[in-house]
C-alpha cells in the first residue's frame, strides 16, 4: 500500500505524521518505506540524515532514472527504510513540467520496489504542485493532516476532491484514507467546538485518533529521532501508536471492499 500525506497548508504535521506513523508501523514488524518528496527534506533530517548526506535522493529517481532500490536506505529504526529528499527536488517541478504525462512519473518508478514493503509513505511539500500530484497518482490512498483551529481547516473538501480528480485524470483510483486532526490544543477554548463541527461535517472520514499538541513531537526531529526513540511514553508517542492501529484497520477495510460497503465507511466518491 502506498499512502501519500498531503495538504495545501504548511506546518500541519505532514512530516511529523509521516515519520512517526511509519515508525509505529515498523515497530509492529511491518516493512515500511518513507519517501521524502519535500525539497526541505524535513522527514529525512527528522530520521537523523545530515544535510550533507541527503543525496542521492528521490530527485535522482524522478530526474535521472536511478532505480528506486538503489536509493532506499536503512534507518536507525528496525523495519523502517528511507528515501531521502534533497534541494534538487526544486528542479524536478521545472523539469517535469517540460515532459509529457508529468503527473504520472513517480508511480512507474516505484513499481519495482512496492512489493518489497508492506507500507510506503510519501511525505509531500505543502502545495498541490507537481511533486504532490505525482505522489497522489503513485498512491493507493492519501491522508490529510489538519489542525483544528479557526480557518485552518478551510478548503478540506476542495483538497480531497482535487486529489481524487488528479488521480482519475491519470487513470488511477487513489482514495482518501482519512483526515487526521493534528496539534489539537484543548487549552484553546474554541478547539472543542471546532473539532465537534469537523466531526459532524466529515463523519467517518476523520480518524478517531487525534494527535494533540505535544512538545516531545516537536523536540524529537532536532535529535534526528522518532518520538518513540526520543520519549516513548509521551502522549504524542501514544497517539501515533494508536493511529497505527486505526490506520491498519482502515487499510484492511479498503482491501475488503464488501465490508467497506456494508459498513458504509469511506463513501466519499
Ligand atoms: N502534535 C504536535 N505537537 C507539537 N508540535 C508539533 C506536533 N506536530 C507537529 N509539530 C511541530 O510543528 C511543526 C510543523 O510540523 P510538520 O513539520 O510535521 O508539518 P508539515 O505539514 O510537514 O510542515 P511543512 O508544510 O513545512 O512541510 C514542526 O516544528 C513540528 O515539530
Ligand atoms: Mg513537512
Amino acid at each position: 500500500m502506498i499512502t501519500a500525506i498531503i495538504s495545501k497548508k504548511g506546518g500541519v504535521g505532514k512530516t511529523t505524521t509521516s515519520v512517526n506513523l511509519a515508525a509505529a508501523l515498523a515497530a509492529r514488524g511491518r516493512r515500511t518505506l518513507l519517501i521524502d518528496l519535500d525539497p526541505n527534506a524535513g522527514a529525512s533530517m527528522s530520521l537523523g540524515v545530515a544535510k550533507a548526506d541527503l543525496g542521492p535522493s528521490s530527485a535522482d529517481l524522478l530526474l535521472h532514472d536511478v532505480p528506486a532500490a538503489a536509493l532506499v536506505r536503512e534507518t536507525s529504526v528496525a523495519n523502517l527504510y528511507l528515501m531521502t529528499a534533497s534541494v534538487d527536488l526544486r528542479g524536478v517541478e521545472v523539469e517535469l513540467d517540460k515532459r509529457g504525462r508529468k503527473d504520472a512519473v513517480l508511480g512507474p518508478c516505484l513499481r519495482p520496489i512496492r512489493r518489497d514493503f508492506d507500507h510506503v509513505f510519501l511525505d509531500c511539500p505543502s502545495s498541490i504542485g507537481l511533486l504532490t500530484r505525482n505522489a497522489i497518482t503513485a498512491s493507493d490512498l492519501f491522508m490529510v493532516p489538519a489542525v483544528p483551529q479557526f480557518l485552518a481547516t478551510d478548503g478540506l473538501d476542495h483538497l480531497v476532491e482535487t486529489a481524487v480528480r488528479i488521480s482519475i485524470s491519470a487513470g488511477g483510483r487513489t482514495e482518501l484514507l482519512g483526515i487526521l486532526l493534528t496539534m489539537a490544543d484543548y487549552r484553546l477554548r474554541a478547539t472543542r467546538e471546532i473539532v465537534g463541527q469537523l466531526r459532524e461535517r466529515f463523519g467517518t472520514k476523520i480518524f478517531v485518533v487525534e494527535v494533540r499538541t505535544n512538545v516531545s513531537l516537536a523536540e524529537a526531529p532536532a535529535y534526528g529521532k522518532t518520538v518513540f526513540q526520543h520519549k516513548p511514553y509521551a502522549t504524542g508517542a501514544r497517539a501515533y501508536r494508536l493511529l497505527a492501529d486505526e490506520f491498519l484497520d482502515a487499510v484492511d477495510r479498503k482491501r475488503q471492499p464488501d465490508l467497506t460497503a456494508a459498513s458504509n465507511v469511506h463513501a466519499w466518491r
